[in-house]
């Protein structure tokens, strides 16, 4: 039986890949390839040593998808695919909406007419929106203020519903905080197209001197420090919580949304000098006016995820710099460096 991974090239979906490989499981891949690279998965195969099969379809097109579902014996889906960054979904809320919405619910009835209804979805914790009594659990009442969020929370209601109509569903909805550093290895990790709007690939990207300095969103928040606070969480751990949400639809019926974060918090001047000592390399950055529609402080409360899955992330700040650090190093423009060609032939 054989575990399907919708968007499987891209950060989150390259190191869930790994993880399930190592873990035994035979693998399948959809990606339309918009926001990832192929080279993401034959880097998979390298770390594993292991095969797997790649379709390189949108999740729009039902016909193929009804194919792939006729031809292998699929036991659940990890749905990660989808549009993901919150200011371009404010630009353009009409393509968040199609994409995410409509590539879900043809997932979704594929899965009903094939008898497939184990389900893993990607949620974020943008559905929380603004700022709410810290730490957030998942009772915290739901408020998305953007439409990349508004999609997520919007398809978890759907979910609920699809299992409100048929018990035998059995679904995993994970919120991630924020997801950073990158395989140890650092052959796959997070490669963001033109100018990151995340924290982290916009620091590393100032460590190795491809942009000249970090602005800072603000410092007149009500946290240690002035700046934003978040809950940040290393991309091998949520791919670990992920396989434990998997193995718990697998085993029975019902559904469950948990929070994925660490349930610690760092300022953006925190992890400022965190990525300082890893990388050694100094950031120069400038305190500019808040970014509109941020929070001050977001970060987890993880006891039900801990309870329930038996699982927690085990990998701190230094880490996931140092990870991050050997990643940018390695792979200066993401999946297209040549130096990458060396790695890969060594
Ligand atoms: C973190 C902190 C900024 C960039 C977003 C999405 C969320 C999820 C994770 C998908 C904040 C500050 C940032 C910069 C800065 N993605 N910052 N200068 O906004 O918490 O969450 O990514 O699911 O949906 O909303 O992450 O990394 O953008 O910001 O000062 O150049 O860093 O103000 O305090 P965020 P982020």
């Amino acid at each position: 039986m054989a575990i399907l991974v919708t968007g499987g090239a891209g950060y989150i979906g390259s190191h869930l890949c790994v993880e399930l490989l190592n873990a035994g499981y035979e693998l399948i891949v959809v990606d339309n390839f918009s926001n990832s690279h192929p080279e993401a998965l034959k880097r998979v195969s390298k770390l594993t040593e292991k095969s797997f099969v790649t379709y390189s379809i949108s999740l729009l097109d039902e016909q193929k998808l009804k194919q792939i579902f006729a031809k292998h014996p699929i036991e659940a889906v990890i749905h990660l695919a989808g549009l993901k960054a919150v200011e371009e979904s404010v630009k353009e809320p009409l393509m968040y909406y199609q994409h995410n919405l409509t590539s879900t619910f043809v997932l979704c009835n594929v899965m009903k007419q094939y008898g497939v209804k184990n389900m893993v979805f990607s949620s974020s914790a943008t559905v929380y929106g603004k700022s709410k009594q810290v730490p957030i659990t998942e009772k915290t009442p739901l408020g998305a203020i953007n439409p990349y969020g508004k999609t997520k929370e919007i398809i978890e209601q759907v979910l609920g519903d699809l299992y409100g109509s048929d018990a035998s569903w059995s679904i995993a909805i994970l919120r991630y905080f924020n997801p950073v550093g990158a395989h140890e290895s650092g052959l796959i990790g997070e490669d963001p197209r033109g100018i990151p709007s995340n924290l982290m690939p916009y620091l590393s990207q100032v460590a190795i001197g491809e942009l000249s300095h970090l602005n800072v969103y603000g410092n007149d928040y009500p946290t240690v420090d002035g700046t934003g606070v978040r809950d940040y969480i290393h991309v091998v751990d949520l791919a670990i919580g992920h396989i434990k949400a998997m193995e718990k639809v697998r085993n029975q019926t019902g559904i469950h949304t948990y929070n994925l974060g660490t349930g610690k918090g760092y300022s953006v001047l925190e992890l400022v000098a965190a990525f300082q000592l890893a990388s050694k390399k100094n950031i120069p950055f400038r305190t500019t006016n808040r970014r509109s529609g941020d929070t001050a402080i977001c970060f987890a409360d993880v006891t039900k995820a801990e309870k329930e899955l038996n699982w927690s992330a085990l990998r701190g700040i230094d880490e996931i710099c140092k990870d991050t650090w050997n990643w940018q190093k390695l792979n200066p423009n993401g999946y297209t460096t040549q130096s990458v060609q060396k790695i890969i032939l060594s």
